[in-house]
């Protein structure tokens, strides 16, 4: 008989009123701290993804570097690195999109990746989706043909999913 699969929902802390009163943080130290919870956090991440044939594994500064490295190991692909402003050495694309209050900017090496390279991109969590979106425009910019987008955490009540033309794997997803 298989093991029973493990509950990996056990493995999230739920921190209310954090980082602001009213917000019910998703905490995934938790999932990271059990070695267990990881191992198959990635395992399942890896087996949802790996189809997708993927030639390089990109992560987002800086939760989702977490996922996209060891990612990468497992799927046996390059791990790229989209980061926020001013981080990365070398020749830089840039993308700014807008928050609520203000704007941010995300940028990648102009070299990391080739024009028509497949890539599936990786975040701890999906919320709005404006972070996801903002990458995802930015690796078109440098050509790379966006796969897939996975995820540890989805709050499907926000509905990111719908600002993303990407197949979106989410291996939790919260309805409040
Ligand atoms: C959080 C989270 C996602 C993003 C999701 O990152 O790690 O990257 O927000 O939100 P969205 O779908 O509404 O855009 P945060 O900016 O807090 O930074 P961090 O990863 O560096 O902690
Ligand atoms: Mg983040």
């Amino acid at each position: 008989m298989a093991p029973a699969k493990l509950d990996l929902k056990q493995h999230i802390r739920h921190v209310p009123d954090f980082p602001k009163p009213g917000i019910l943080f998703y905490d995934i130290s938790t999932l990271l701290a059990h070695a267990g919870a990881w191992h198959e956090a990635l395992d399942r991440l890896a087996a949802a993804l790996a189809p997708y044939q993927p030639d390089l594994l990109v992560g987002i500064e800086s939760r989702g570097f977490l996922v996209a490295a060891p990612l990468a190991d497992r799927l046996g692909t390059g791990f790229v690195m989209i980061r926020k402003r001013g981080k990365l050495p070398g020749e830089v694309i840039r993308h700014a999109y807008d928050l609520e209050y203000g704007e941010d900017v995300i940028e990648i090496q102009a070299e990391a990746v080739q024009p028509g390279q497949r890539v599936v991109v990786l975040d701890d969590l999906l919320a709005t989706g404006g972070t996801m979106a903002a990458a995802v425009t930015l690796l078109e910019k440098v050509g790379a043909e966006v796969a897939a987008i996975g995820c540890l955490i989805e709050l499907t009540f926000l509905k990111g999913r719908e600002r993303l033309r990407v197949p979106v794997h989410a291996l939790l997803a919260y309805d409040n």
